[in-house]
């Protein structure tokens, strides 16, 4: 790993996680929160708000009459979804950057909301501790691409360039190129952001096998979001099969529950639009 990489240093001048993703994230996780006190700390933040009554008047709710009432909003949303619309406006708004030809921004933010919103899923199946944690290693996994986007967009471009010429995962094709990874500039950014170990270690370890169960489950669920072709995060290997398979029995997770979680992960996935959009 290249410790002394100026991209590192960089990283250290990147915004931290806004504070009040942090605040809101830590109240839902409270036992004694109460949804008045959540709705005070989304009412503070205006494009939160809006996101919140976007999703809420949305197709998916079908509210008769529509809602335009933040505090009403959120009780038809419950506390998962306004948990998973707080972290992902606040993590993606941290990047003012817009993407480039070889990599676009809307596909990414498709990609890493779904392998955080089946990450969640799989873990309440499995009945794994935290599943807001698997939210968030989940949608932050790859980071580390939109940090090689905001300080060293000609190299991105040569890795998806070399990945899609020669049918690469993203991460062989950095490994050709050599320099930091998208794996270790994510992880450093998760440090700066004082994220907690657990996540920090899912993002260490979504490319390589360790085990630890949680790392495991987001190395399946991205695995199984490129095998399905949600969004795109240059990732070119048509031969990944193998490997999902294999991650999905490290995980523990029966071909049965996984077709009842396929079903569920569907419909729930029908919100990613209101919730992605704006950026
Ligand atoms: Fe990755
Ligand atoms: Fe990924």
């Amino acid at each position: 790993m290249s410790t002394h990489s100026p991209w590192i240093e960089k990283i250290q001048s990147l915004p931290v996680l806004p504070q009040i993703a942090m605040r809101v994230t830590e109240r839902m996780q409270s036992p004694t929160a109460t949804l008045g006190e959540i709705s005070d700390l989304i009412k503070s933040d205006v494009g939160l708000s809006a996101k919140v009554l976007r999703l809420a008047n949305s197709s998916y709710y079908s509210i008769p009459g529509g809602v335009s009432d933040v505090s009403k909003a959120l009780q038809y949303l419950g506390f998962t979804t306004i948990a998973q619309i707080v972290l992902t406006s606040s993590v993606f708004g941290s990047f003012k950057t817009q993407g480039i030809r070889e990599f676009s921004l809307a596909p990414f933010w498709l990609h890493s909301f779904a392998v955080g919103q089946l990450a969640e899923m799989t873990a309440r199946t499995l009945q794994m501790e935290s599943p807001s944690d698997a939210f968030i290693g989940g949608l932050i996994h790859d980071v580390g691409k939109l940090i090689l986007l905001e300080i060293a967009p000609e190299h991105l471009s040569r890795i998806v360039r070399l990945a899609r010429e020669k049918k690469l995962s993203f991460l062989a094709a950095e490994k050709e190129l050599g320099d930091s990874t998208h794996v270790e500039l994510g992880l450093e950014l998760a440090r700066h952001w004082k994220l907690p170990p657990g996540i920090q270690n899912a993002i260490a370890h979504h490319h390589s096998v360790k085990n630890d169960r949680a790392c495991t489950l987001i190395q399946w669920a991205n695995l199984r979001v490129n095998f399905r072709n949600l969004g795109n995060s240059g990732n070119f290997d048509p031969t990944i099969e193998a490997a999902m398979n294999e991650t999905q029995t490290r995980l523990g997770l029966s071909t049965g529950a996984l077709e009842a979680l396929e079903i569920h992960f569907q419909k729930e996935f029908e919100k990613a639009g209101a919730i992605l959009s704006g950026h």
